[in-house]
């Protein structure tokens, strides 16, 4: 076993669910009784604007409703006295990893709380709801959408994360399904490189078994526990 200097942290829906933010996959994961993988896509943007806007819409308006829970907090402490590398990277498009103070941190997936231009590319804050058809501050296009990578686009910062896989000794995958590649593939790749690996969450995911670890429970109890035993481990 080598010592621990890179850590590289995957969070996904579960770590919120304790905030009351619903996840994706288990009940209550359908919305207005659709299944996610029908709404987020470019062809649902580009055949029912209105449906994919208000679901983004009723998703950014419940950021203001919710706070940070344990987990969150607990990783943002270990991000700030971490003294090796620490990159968390999720899937979320929450803003609750940054509300409780984690600074090395990457959302693959998108924001919630930001508004993408498909006219020019350019991106930025939006705040309140964004209706179809809404004006590109830059360019003036009526052509804002949600900030969100939707299934079969490229998520965000993959050549970063595939670089802190590389280099991490241990790989925490944290309150997230495996069912939704590339992250679900994180975990081999960080086994590939030679690092540890480590599973949280309520459920076995689909990937399980490629973990050389995994404790099962809500994130609000497991995480800060684990951030403890690293704190506590670390010289
Ligand atoms: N603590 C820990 N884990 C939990 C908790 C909890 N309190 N509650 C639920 N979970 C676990 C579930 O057991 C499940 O394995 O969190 C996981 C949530 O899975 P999904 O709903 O599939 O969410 P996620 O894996 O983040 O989805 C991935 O799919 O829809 C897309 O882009 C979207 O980023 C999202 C991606
Ligand atoms: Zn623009």
């Amino acid at each position: 076993m080598r010592a621990i200097h890179n850590i590289v942290i995957l969070t996904g829906a579960g770590l919120s669910a304790e905030s009351g933010i619903a996840t994706f996959r288990g009940p209550g994961g359908l919305w207005e009784g659709h299944r996610v993988e029908d709404v987020c896509t470019p062809e649902a943007l580009a055949h029912d604007p209105e449906l994919v806007h208000r679901f983004y819409d009723a998703r950014r308006a419940k950021l203001d409703e919710v706070v940070p829970n344990p987990a969150h907090q607990a990783l943002a402490r270990l991000d700030a006295e971490w003294k090796g590398g620490l990159l968390i990277v999720t899937q979320n498009v929450d803003d609750l990893h940054e509300r409780a103070g984690a600074n090395r941190m990457l959302h693959m997936h998108g924001e919630l709380k930001s508004a993408l231009c498909a006219a020019c590319g350019d991106s930025g804050e939006w705040e309140g709801s964004l209706p179809p058809e809404s004006e590109c501050p830059d360019c003036g296009s009526p052509a804002l959408r949600p900030d969100i990578v939707f299934f079969g686009e490229m998520p965000y910062h993959m050549e970063v994360i595939e670089r802190a896989l590389a280099d991490a000794d241990l790989f925490v995958s944290i309150g997230t399904s495996g069912a939704v590649y590339p992250a679900a593939g994180f975990v081999q790749t960080a086994r590939h490189h030679g690092a540890e690996t480590l599973e949280l969450n309520l459920d076995p995911s689909a990937g399980s078994s490629w973990f050389g670890e995994t404790r099962l429970g809500p994130a609000g109890t497991l995480v800060p526990l684990w951030v403890e035993e690293m704190l506590a481990g670390q010289a």
